[in-house]
């Protein structure tokens, strides 16, 4: 594959499902001369609740399809779920090409909070997982972190299913305990899985004002931008990029979102990867 990446290729971008679409707003608004290909997996979406060599099996072949097909030069996992079950053996596959991944913003976290206490939504997987588990294991003594798994909002969010989606959001965030800048109170709400910023303003409504969301898409997509700089791989020019929207299943929710969220109107391409081992 990729012998010779290229400033000129576009920048492959995926997710299980439209989660992805927070992190490509970000990307678009930061790198907008380039050009992106996303692919929603929503074949095999939800990814949160599979196994770990379900999400790296999955994550290996939909690289692979970015790269052989379209050539990209950089790889986006805008993706918790996926990051934490793959971005190691992905790394491991293709040295060379850079591969940006996300994870749960637990350090900025814990950072800005003055309470300690910060709050953490992300998928089951995401929380289960060895990646996870050693950020965690590094933060120890700066904050004191609730662990939210949220079986169900993905795919929920994905459905565009409002009702559930409340629902889900109000039974979650209060599980959490109390929101707000009090002390006990958690005044930091990780959003661990790049749907959940989808239902930004729900969520901000359910912890109020005084609970700052913490969403890592800004922060991934200036990331980008170093790396490609790095590599000299940064597109240059005054042509706006453009973005190719592709899903492995119905392109129907992609479309409805990357309508609402991005303002893109065209029409979802169909990626055949193959099917899970
Ligand atoms: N959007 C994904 C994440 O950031 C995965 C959600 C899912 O498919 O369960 O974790």
């Amino acid at each position: 594959m990729n012998n010779a990446l290229l400033p000129g290729a576009p920048i492959g971008v995926f997710d299980s499902g439209v989660g992805g679409l927070s992190v490509l707003r970000a990307l678009r608004a930061q790198l907008p001369q380039e050009d992106f290909v996303y692919l929603s997996d929503a074949a095999h979406a939800p990814y949160g609740e599979r196994s770990e060599d379900y999400v790296g099996a999955r994550a290996l072949r939909l690289a692979d399809f970015l790269l052989e097909r379209h050539g990209v030069k950089a790889l986006v996992l805008a993706c918790n779920t996926a990051t934490a079950a793959a971005v190691h053996a992905l790394r491991a596959r293709w040295p060379t090409l850079p591969i940006i991944g996300i994870e749960p913003a637990l350090k900025p976290a814990a950072s800005a909070s003055q309470t300690g206490l910060v709050g953490v939504m992300a998928t089951r997987s995401t929380l289960q997982s060895s990646k996870f588990k050693s950020l965690l294991d590094s933060l120890q003594g700066q904050a004191r972190f609730v662990l939210q798994p949220c079986d169900g909002l993905a795919a929920a969010i994905e459905e565009g299913d409002a009702k559930a989606t409340r629902g889900l959001c109000a039974r979650y965030t209060n599980e959490m305990g109390g929101f707000g800048s009090l002390s006990g109170q958690i005044d930091q709400l990780v959003l661990g899985c790049t749907h959940y910023p989808l239902v930004g303003d729900l969520l901000q409504g359910l912890v109020g004002p005084a609970t700052a969301l913490v969403d890592p898409g800004a922060p991934v997509s200036l990331q980008t931008r170093r790396v490609l700089a790095q590599a000299g791989l940064l597109r240059t020019g005054q042509t706006a990029g453009t973005t190719l929207l592709l899903s492995t299943g119905s392109g129907d929710a992609l479309h409805r979102n990357a309508q609402r969220w991005l303002g893109l109107h065209q029409s979802v391409g169909s990626a055949c990867t193959d099917p899970p081992p």
